[in-house]
């Protein structure tokens, strides 16, 4: 890549300083951010990104998520590591990379769903490399794109919800939700695709596109509670975080994870008291405008 402008993490940043936030204090009530997702109730939102391979321990980040009442999302890994996220107690969805050799990916689907995991969901972005079209190889594991018989296979043989991870797109979206998924999180997995449309900015089409009764989960960019509100605000059920938790568990350990949550989930219900939304369905999607204040 030789044109810096194609970073799509730089792109989402701008598009997010691009919104700003309508005031509707007067009669506002003490919110809550208290959410319930697949079924659940969890006290925040926020959730962990799909992260792997930290150095200070996936359980950790797993249990820091567990303790701020937060959906833990985990990334690659095997399962023992998986079952190390579980054995914390936290609420796991696990996210699998898009392995050639399907067995690796059937063996995870099965041992999410025997060890109590909350969902599981696949990883598309990184089948292909960012500047080729080729197969990517992934710590020397190799990727493919599976076909959408294959994705359905994958959902058909687990009774746990299903995600596809970095959609992009309502088309992708609705597809999805056609063969049987139960969400998207949707995000490009910080520039896995250059030249992405940032991941807030498609979420009302997205929304539109795919209904109500359908899980959106905006990933990449969530920097802090206000942008959390304003994913939030355009139609996400629910937000994922990865590299500011993974700098809060580098500096602070699981308790670096909680905190930062915590703190998040402050900032988001600050701008819910602000903008009148007592309830995170109650946030109206009008109160976000653009920066370029047209008349
Ligand atoms: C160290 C690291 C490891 C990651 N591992 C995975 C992974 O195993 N699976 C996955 O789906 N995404 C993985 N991601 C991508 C994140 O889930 C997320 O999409 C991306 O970091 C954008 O979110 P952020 O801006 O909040 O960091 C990883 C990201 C980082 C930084």
């Amino acid at each position: 890549m030789k044109n810096l402008n194609a970073n799509s993490d730089a792109i989402a940043r701008r598009y997010m300083d691009s919104l700003v936030i309508e005031e509707r204090l007067l009669g506002a009530v003490t919110p809550s951010a208290k959410v319930t997702f697949l079924g659940r109730e969890f006290e925040t939102p926020i959730m962990t990104g799909a992260l792997s391979h930290l150095k200070n321990g996936m359980a950790g980040y797993a249990d820091g998520a567990r303790l701020a009442g937060a959906v833990a999302c985990i990334g690659m890994g095997d399962n023992e590591m998986l079952g190390s996220c579980l054995e914390t107690g936290a609420a796991v969805v696990k996210i699998i990379k898009p392995y050639a050799d399907r067995a690796e990916i059937f063996s995870r689907i099965r041992f999410a769903e025997e060890h109590g995991a909350l969902a599981v969901g696949l990883d598309s972005a990184h089948a292909i490399k960012p500047e080729s079209p080729a197969f990517d190889t992934v710590v020397g594991c190799p990727m493919k794109l599976p076909t959408l018989d294959e994705m359905k296979e994958y959902i058909a043989s687990t009774k746990l919800p299903f995600f596809f991870k970095d959609i992009l797109s309502a088309r992708d979206a609705v597809l999805a939700k056609e063969i049987g998924a139960a969400g998207v999180i949707i995000g490009h997995h910080h520039d896995l695709m250059h030249w992405a449309t940032p991941p807030v900015y498609l979420l009302r089409e997205i929304r539109k596109a795919v209904g109500e009764d359908f899980i959106l989960v905006a990933d990449g960019g969530i920097e802090d509670g206000f942008d959390a509100f304003k994913a939030l605000a355009l139609g996400a059920d629910a937000v994922s975080v990865g590299r500011p938790l993974m700098e809060a568990l580098n500096n602070g350990g699981p308790a670096g994870v909680t905190d930062l949550i915590r703190e998040m989930t402050a900032e988001l219900r600050a701008m819910m008291v602000r903008t009148g939304s007592a309830t995170l369905d109650g946030i109206d999607p009008a109160v976000i405008r653009p920066w370029g204040f047209p008349e």
